[in-house]
């Protein structure tokens, strides 16, 4: 399998313990590091690129390595198509991927020990998507927020098109409606 590994220096410790373990597994592993232990550097700019990697299918399934786990978690979720997650026990390491289709996991270095980790992401790599129809509908309702316009761009359509019915004389109410609809609405 093509995995995407990458650390800040909270989880680079971490890293170097588990990718020889992967290599020996036989994953091919491409690693958007750290490549040195670097006190000052930020979870961001190691674990997006990362991140999109995944969502361009350049790897099959990421591992993220930071201090506590959930930075990284934070920073990959925000590039769409990637669902990640913290992962600390082994349950939610292939539950996750059976049920949420998780392509991304986020491992603490100042949480976990090198044993569960590894154990954590052996699981992780072999658990596969049922795509139960229940699981594929609540999966479809995620992806569709990742293409819903932002509150800024809600925000300038729901100005525009209540300026137009304002300069059609449409009752004030019915605007106060329609303007709340495109602000609050779920868009359905
Ligand atoms: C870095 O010191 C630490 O804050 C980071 O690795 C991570 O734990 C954030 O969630």
């Amino acid at each position: 399998m093509r995995i995407g590994i990458a650390a800040d220096h909270g989880g680079y410790a971490l890293k170097e313990e588990i990718v020889p373990k992967l290599k020996a597994a036989g994953h091919e592993i491409k690693d958007f590091g750290a490549v040195c232990y670097d006190d000052n550097d930020d979870y961001p700019d190691l674990i997006i690129p990362m991140a999109k990697a995944m969502a361009a299918g350049e790897v099959d399934r990421g591992i993220a390595f930071c201090g506590s786990g959930v930075g990284a978690c934070v920073a990959a979720n925000k590039v769409a198509g990637v669902r990640a997650a913290t992962i600390t026990d082994v349950f939610s390491a292939h539950q996750g991927v059976e049920d949420d289709d998780v392509n991304v996991i986020c491992l603490g270095g100042r949480v976990i020990g090198g044993a569960l980790a590894w154990e954590l992401a052996q699981t992780f790599l072999k658990a596969k998507f049922t795509k139960a129809d229940r699981h594929q509908r609540r999966l479809t309702k995620v992806i569709k927020q990742e293409s819903a316009p932002t509150p800024a761009v809600k925000k300038q359509i729901a100005q525009n098109v209540c300026a137009d019915l304002r300069k059609q004389g449409i009752a004030e109410d019915i605007v106060k409606r329609v303007e709340k609809q495109i602000l609050y609405g779920s868009g359905d």
